[in-house]
C-alpha cells in the first residue's frame, strides 16, 4: 500500500467519504454497504447497492463517481463513462477527479482533465501525511534533484528572489533557503501551505493556479524559478515557460523536474492519472519561449511500487 502513489487513493477515500453523507439516510446505508462488499472483493454487488443508493440521492456527484470507479473495475467501460459524465454534470468544478478518470478512458482531451478544484482537494487530503508518504516511502527527492541540477551548472551566487511553483509543504524551499535571499511560493492547496508556513522559510506563500500567479507577477523579477514534482498535475506547459521567460531577468533559471515518457507526443496523461512529459515536447516548448536548455537529463524523483518512475530534470535559462 505505501508504494502506491496516494493521492489518487486519496482521492477515491475522499469521494467515499463526502458520497457517505449525501444528505439522504436511506442513501447513506446502502452506500455503506456497498463499500463493505467492495472491501470484501464483490464490486458487482457494490455496484448495484450504490445504484441502489443513486435511486434515493440522483443528484450526489462523489456517488456517481463512486459508482463510475466500480464500473471500471468491472470492466463495464460505456457504463462508467456514463456515470463519469453524470458526475461531472452535477459537479462543473470537478473537485473528485471525474474529468481526469474520462480522459483516461479518452473521453476527454488531457490537457485541463485536472482541475484546480480537484487538485487542491486531493492535497488538501494528503498534506497531513504528504512528507511521510512521499519522502520516508516513497524516496521522494525532487528538492534534492533540483539542487543537483543547478549545482551541476556551476552558479556559486545566491538568487535575490525566487518563485517556488507548487510549493507544497515547502520541501523546495527547505532545500534552497541557503541560496536565496528571499523566496515567494505558490500553491493550490491551503492545507499544503499551512505547513509550507510552519517552516517560515517563505517570505510570502500565495494560493493561487501557477499560471495565474505567474501573469501577475511583473516582468525581470525573478532570477530562479523552481519546481519540483508539480507539472505530473499539468499537460500543456507552453503558457508556464511563456510567462517564466517573462517574469525572469536575463540570466535567470527556471529549474524544474518532470515525469518523463518516450513517445511523440509532448505530454500524455497516464494511468495513475499524472501527466508525463517528452524532452521533445519540453526542449520545444523552451525554443518558443525563448529559454536556453542549459540541462536537461534522466533523474527519477520517486518511487512507484517500489520501482523508480522514469523523469527528467531540467535547467533552462532566460
Ligand atoms: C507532489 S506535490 C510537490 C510539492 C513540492 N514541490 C515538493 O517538492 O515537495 C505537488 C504540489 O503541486 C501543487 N499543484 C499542482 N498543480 C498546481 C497548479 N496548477 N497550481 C498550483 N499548485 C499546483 C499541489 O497542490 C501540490 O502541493
Amino acid at each position: 500500500m505505501t508504494s502506491i502513489f496516494l493521492p489518487q487513493v486519496l482521492a477515491y477515500r475522499r469521494a467515499m467519504l463526502k458520497a457517505r453523507s449525501s444528505g439522504n439516510a436511506l442513501a447513506d446505508r446502502r452506500f455503506a454497504y456497498a463499500m463493505e462488499y467492495k472491501a470484501g472483493g464483490d464490486p458487482a454487488s457494490a455496484a448495484e447497492l450504490v445504484t441502489q443508493a443513486l435511486h434515493e440521492a440522483p443528484d450526489w456527484a462523489a456517488g456517481w463517481l463512486a459508482l463510475g470507479d466500480l464500473n471500471e473495475m468491472l470492466g463495464r467501460r460505456d457504463e462508467a463513462i456514463d456515470t463519469y459524465r453524470q458526475a461531472l454534470r452535477l459537479d462543473p468544478a470537478d473537485e473528485a477527479g471525474a474529468g481526469a478518470r474520462l480522459a483516461r478512458l479518452g473521453e476527454m482531451p488531457p490537457d485541463g482533465a485536472m482541475t484546480p478544484a480537484h487538485i487542491a482537494a486531493l492535497f488538501d487530503e494528503y498534506a497531513p501525511r504528504f512528507e511521510r508518504s512521499l519522502v520516508a516511502d516513497l524516496s521522494y527527492r525532487g528538492p534534492a534533484l533540483l539542487r543537483m541540477a543547478l549545482d551541476g551548472i556551476g552558479r556559486s551566487k545566491p538568487f535575490e528572489r525566487a518563485l517556488d511553483l507548487g510549493c507544497g509543504t515547502g520541501l523546495v524551499g527547505e532545500a534552497f533557503r541557503t541560496l536565496c535571499q528571499d523566496i515567494v511560493g505558490v500553491d493550490l492547496s491551503g492545507a499544503m501551505l499551512a505547513k509550507a508556513r510552519a517552516k517560515q522559510v517563505y517570505r510570502q506563500l500565495e494560493q493561487a493556479e501557477i499560471a495565474d500567479f505567474l501573469f501577475r507577477q511583473a516582468a525581470d523579477s525573478a532570477d530562479l524559478i523552481l519546481s519540483a514534482d508539480v507539472f505530473i498535475y499539468l499537460g500543456d506547459l507552453e503558457t508556464i515557460f511563456r510567462q517564466a521567460a517573462r517574469v525572469l531577468v536575463r540570466g535567470g533559471l527556471f529549474v524544474f523536474t518532470v515525469q518523463s515518457h518516450s513517445g511523440p507526443a509532448a505530454f500524455i496523461l497516464n494511468h495513475d492519472l499524472r501527466y508525463a512529459h517528452s524532452r521533445e515536447g519540453l526542449a520545444g516548448w523552451a525554443a518558443a519561449a525563448g529559454l536556453h536548455l542549459r540541462h536537461l537529463d534522466h533523474a527519477s524523483p520517486r518511487t512507484d511500487r517500489g520501482v523508480p518512475v522514469p523523469g527528467l530534470v531540467a535547467v533552462l535559462e532566460r
